[in-house]
């Protein structure tokens, strides 16, 4: 026995139980946590995967409801600018696509679409649409004159 308080059996006994418990748990935790650390991140990617999918498909839904009409269908351009274009997504970042949306165009056809600006949608509304637009970059068609839209 490791422990020996002497003359006290029961003491002995209940000592080293919780000596052996304590040992278990620790080495229960030495093991699950390296579990932890690999199984953590994946977890996190996943999250976050989903989150970018599920504002795409909403970007997509929201996009054909209030930008098509001008925009055209896919964003291909109509009476508006064409916005799935390789060169209008390459010159311009989300945030900068965000803030016209929100703020629209003044003296054009492009409203305000931001609540701030008294407009239909919201902040998260805007970036999913943001979102949208830059899922369509790896396929987008080259477009140089993308500004003319359908004409
Ligand atoms: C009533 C027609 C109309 C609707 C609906 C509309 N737009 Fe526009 N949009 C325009 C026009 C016209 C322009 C070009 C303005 C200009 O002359 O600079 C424009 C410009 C833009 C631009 C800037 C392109 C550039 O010149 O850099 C973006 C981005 C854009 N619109 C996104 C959207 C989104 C997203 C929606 C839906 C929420 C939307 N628009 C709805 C007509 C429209």
């Amino acid at each position: 026995m490791p422990y020996e308080f002497s003359g006290d059996d029961g003491l002995n006994k209940s000592t080293n139980k919780v000596m052996v418990v304590g040992a278990v748990l620790m080495f229960l935790m030495i093991l699950i946590f390296p579990l932890y650390l690999s199984v953590e991140p994946t977890n996190r990617d996943t999250a976050r995967a989903n989150q970018q999918a599920s504002l795409v498909t909403s970007g997509a839904q929201l996009f054909d409801q209030s930008c098509a009409s001008c925009h055209g269908t896919d964003g291909l351009g109509g009476s508006a600018p064409a916005l799935n274009s390789k060169q209008f997504l390459a010159s311009a970042d989300d945030a900068q696509i965000e803030l016209i949306v929100s703020v629209g165009v003044p003296g054009t056809q492009m409203s305000a679409w931001a609540q701030d600006f008294a407009g239909p949608l919201t902040s998260e509304q805007i970036k999913s649409i943001a979102t949208y637009l830059r899922s369509l970059e790896p396929n987008s068609p080259d477009n140089p004159n993308w500004r003319q839209g359908k004409g």
